[in-house]
Formats: C-alpha cells, sequence, structure tokens
C-alpha cells in the first residue's frame, strides 16, 4: 500500500493540513485521511481552488475555523507588502521554536527586515546558524555582549523595529514581561521597548491554563500586549492535545500585518455615517421600551469600514460594548435623538443603518416615576410612532450616495427586504433572520442576504466579524462607482 509523506506536500496543502488538524484535535495523518475520503466520496467536488477547498471541508467538520483561513492570509497579505517594515523577532526556549525558522521565511518573503533575538533556551532547540542564515542578520543572544552592546545596544534593538514579536512566547517569557523582569537580553528588550508587542504563546496545556500563565497573560493583554493564538492541537513533546499549539506561521504573519496596518485604504476620504445598537424609548426616568439588539454587528461594520480607511462616525444606541477602535462615536438613547444625530451628520458619502430602532415610544413619558396604585390596574400606555431614520435619510435632499438598510425579521425575509428597498430609498437592504431560535440578536454569528435591485445574494453564516469585513468590502466597491 502506497504512503504520503506530509514533508513533501505543497506548502498551502501542508498549512492547510496543518491547521484543520489542530482544530480538530486529529494528527495530521489522520485530517489527510479525513480529506482523502471526502475527496473519493466527492464532497470536495471538482478540485478547485484551496480556499474553495478549505471552506468545503469546514463545513464538513462543522469547524468555524481560525479568525483567518491560511487561503487568506496568504492572499491579504501577498509577497512584498512587509516592504520597510522591520520586526525583532524574540525567539523563546520551546519546541515550537523551530516554527520560528519557517516564520522569518514568511516574514522576508514578504519584504520584511527580520533581526532576531534568541534566549539562551532557545539555542537549545534552533541554532543562531540557521536563524542568522534565514534572517540575513546578526542574531542577539546576550545583554553583555561587548560588540552587540557598543554596535547596537539593546536599547536601540528594542526601539529600531516597528513591531516586536515573540514566537514562541514562553510561560515563562510571559511570566517575566507580564512582572518587568529584564535579566536576559529577550526580557530587557521586551521592558525597553516603546513598539507594539505580539505574542504568540506556545506551551503545555497545562502550563497554558494554570491560573499563573492565565494571570500573565491576563496583565499582559491590559498593558496592551497583543495575542495570537494558541490553538488547540497535538502536542509535539508528548501525547496530549489541548490548547498551547503555536500559531502557524502564516496565521502570525496576518496578525502581524493586521497590527501593522498595512491594508490598503480603499475607503480613505470618505465619511461613513453608521448607526447601531438598540434604542430605549421612555416611558418614566426608570423604565423603557427597548429590544434585544446588541450592538455588536454595527459596531463591527464601523470598525471595519475604519479598517478600509473611512472617517466613520457612529451613533450608538445604548450597548454593553465597548466604543469600536479609530471610530468617531456619539452616544444616543431614543429614536428621535438618532434621527436628530444622523441628520446633523449629513452630508455624507454612505449611511448603513444597522441600528434596531424602536418603531414605536409611549406618547408621554412621565416625569416621575409611574406608581403601582392597589385596585387600579395597569397604566394605559399610548403609544405613536418613531420617525423612520432609513427612510428619512433615503429621501432626503442631502441622501448619501450610497444608502444601506439593515433588515431584520422573523418571517417572510426576502419579501419584506425588497419592500423595504423601494419604500425606504435604501441601495441595498441587508436582511437577517432573527427569529428566536438562530440568536442573532445578541449573538456573535449572523446568516445575511443582500437584497438590491439586482436580486438576492445569500452569504453563509459567518462571525459578525466575517460580515461585516465582507460587507465594507461591498460597500467600497460600490463607492468606487458612486459620484458624490
Ligand atoms: C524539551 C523541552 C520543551 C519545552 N517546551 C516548552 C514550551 O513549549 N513552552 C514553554 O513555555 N516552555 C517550554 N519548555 C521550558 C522552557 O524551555 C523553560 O521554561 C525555559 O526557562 C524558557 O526560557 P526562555 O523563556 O528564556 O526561552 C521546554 C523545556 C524543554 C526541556
Amino acid at each position: 500500500m502506497a504512503s504520503i509523506t506530509i514533508r513533501n506536500l505543497d506548502d498551502e496543502v501542508k498549512d492547510l493540513l496543518r491547521r484543520l488538524a489542530a482544530e480538530n484535535d486529529r494528527s495530521m495523518e489522520e485530517q489527510a485521511r479525513v480529506m482523502i475520503r471526502a475527496a473519493v466520496e466527492g464532497q470536495l467536488g471538482p478540485v478547485g481552488r484551496i480556499d474553495q477547498i478549505e471552506k468545503t471541508l469546514r463545513e464538513l467538520t462543522g469547524s468555524h475555523g481560525p479568525a483567518t483561513p491560511v487561503a487568506a492570509v496568504s492572499s491579504q497579505i501577498p509577497r512584498g507588502t512587509l516592504s520597510g517594515k522591520r520586526i525583532l523577532l524574540i525567539v523563546g526556549g520551546g519546541i515550537a521554536a523551530y516554527k520560528a525558522l519557517d516564520l522569518i521565511r514568511r516574514l522576508r518573503e514578504r519584504d520584511a527586515a527580520v533581526r532576531v533575538v534568541m534566549t539562551a533556551a532557545a539555542q537549545e532547540f534552533v541554532t543562531t546558524l540557521s536563524v542568522g542564515a534565514l534572517s540575513a542578520d546578526h542574531v542577539f543572544t546576550d545583554l553583555f555582549d561587548r560588540n552587540d552592546e557598543h554596535d547596537v545596544g539593546h536599547i536601540r534593538l528594542s526601539r529600531e523595529a516597528d513591531l516586536v514579536v515573540v514566537a514562541p512566547a514562553t510561560a515563562d517569557l510571559m511570566a517575566k514581561l507580564a512582572n518587568g523582569h529584564a535579566n536576559d537580553l529577550a526580557s530587557t528588550v521586551l521592558i525597553a521597548t516603546d513598539k507594539p508587542v505580539l505574542m504568540a504563546p506556545a506551551m503545555n496545556p497545562k502550563m497554558w491554563s494554570h491560573p499563573a500563565t492565565r494571570r500573565n497573560r491576563a496583565t499582559l493583554q491590559k498593558d496592551g500586549v497583543a495575542f495570537v493564538g494558541p490553538a488547540k492541537g497535538e502536542m509535539a513533546e508528548s501525547n496530549e492535545a489541548g490548547e498551547g499549539r503555536m500559531a502557524e506561521p502564516l496565521e502570525i504573519v496576518a496578525a502581524i500585518g493586521a497590527l501593522l496596518d498595512i491594508s490598503p485604504k480603499p475607503l480613505a476620504g470618505r465619511k461613513i455615517i453608521v448607526t447601531s445598537g438598540p434604542t430605549h424609548e421612555p416611558i418614566d426616568p426608570v423604565r423603557y421600551i427597548a429590544n434585544r439588539s446588541s450592538g455588536k454587528q454595527g459596531h463591527a461594520i464601523a470598525a471595519a469600514l475604519a479598517r478600509l480607511g473611512a472617517d466613520v462616525r457612529l451613533v450608538s444606541g445604548p450597548v454593553g460594548i465597548a466604543d469600536p477602535a479609530g471610530v468617531t462615536t456619539q452616544h444616543v438613547e431614543t429614536a428621535n435623538e438618532m434621527k436628530d444625530a444622523v441628520e446633523r451628520l449629513l452630508p455624507a458619502d454612505a449611511a448603513v443603518f444597522v441600528a434596531a430602532v424602536a418603531d414605536w415610544r409611549s406618547e408621554t413619558s412621565a416625569g416621575e416615576k409611574i406608581k403601582k396604585v392597589a385596585g387600579e390596574g395597569p397604566p394605559a400606555l399610548r403609544m405613536v410612532e418613531n420617525p423612520d431614520i432609513l427612510a428619512g435619510v433615503g429621501h432626503h435632499r442631502k441622501r448619501p450616495g450610497l444608502v444601506v438598510g439593515f433588515a431584520a425579521e422573523t418571517q417572510d425575509l426576502v419579501r419584506n427586504a425588497e419592500a423595504k428597498l423601494a419604500k425606504k430609498g435604501a441601495d441595498f437592504i441587508v436582511a437577517n433572520d432573527v427569529s428566536h431560535e438562530g440568536g442573532v440578536m445578541g449573538g456573535d454569528r449572523n446568516k445575511v442576504r443582500i437584497v438590491s435591485k439586482s436580486g438576492v445574494d445569500e452569504w453563509p453564516e459567518m462571525s459578525k466579524d466575517e460580515v461585516a469585513t465582507r460587507l465594507a468590502a461591498l460597500i467600497a466597491k460600490r463607492l468606487k462607482t458612486v459620484v458624490v
């Protein structure tokens, strides 16, 4: 019987195999068997692009996958895109140190300049010779090396970079930085740097879940250190499996790309209004009419548009989540306040109405708390209609070039969205089913259809962040053709 040598597979296939194996707690050989079985049973369809195969395999295994699929990383951070960027890589002493070699290669392929610091323990796993050959630079190992300290010095080393990456980040390195230790070159550089730090932890699952490591991670996150991984999977050194595997080199590259914000900015110079969250319509000073909207989808869209360079003005109803980074946020309570805030922000290039605005409000709001009086029964609430903010802007004389509405429906999703499209003067409606079983309201995932004059485009279920990224890309594409 023939056997497959995984080492001989294409890099892209090998990466996919490694990632899916880790996610599904399988060995790479077992994952290869699953993939071959799926291919033989015709479940993969005709042999196509690797990202299609990855998607199908995820659907078959029910795995949501990592934040950034392998094929997506290759296309998002193609070769050359880290040109001019300087990465200071600190390699800690763990089994995953061998992956640091591949990480250096991946970074250099993308034209980054990579300088490496190795801890004493790291040198037990990989040699300075291999690291130096791959990084094409001197490898720094000793805080008290007279030549290094004279030529570069630990302070310069820590500053002459755009980003400091620790991969693998050992439990020990995390503990040192969390507690401010500086007793070797790596820890001294980490505490002396004024640049962002990204850690890719790798350790045994028991070490990762130890309260001390969890405490250190929380402290580091609070101090602004970014993390990528670890993933679940088999440990290289034992038969144990669990959370603790270092993120794959391409995932680390994606995280580096995100932190250095190298993405293209097709929405630079565009002003976009986004509404998000519920509205609260008061009945008296303590009671109000509300809905289950969490603001997660609207806030994610605002953040995704900002990542593409837009000047985003978010008008948010009362939510329990943080304001998105890079966005100007204004907080309102009621539908009327939201309408006024939106109108004050006009003109704009686009407006995206994600907020679940209450359709009705109580005609009056009592100045004092309404008392429960024995024998009188509940107070009669007379409801009046709230302004329709989407329709108001869709037909406004200062109408933005692109108007996008959201339709949260529990029945007749597409028919209702199509009716809304015409009535509200929107360019497209993002229709989502918010019936209780779907868990969309308040949840982290969403399944939407894009309804426009040209038809209905059904998107697969994905995280709200993925919906936001995809919608922002669609808006960028549409705005290219809109003359304002
Ligand atoms: C075979 C072997 C594998 C190890 N793997 C890891 C690991 O994956 N993660 C980790 O945090 N520590 C690991 N350690 C322990 C570290 O090497 C040890 O804590 C060391 O002091 C870390 O030093 P550094 O943080 O300066 O690199 C391993 C030790 C040995 C002997």
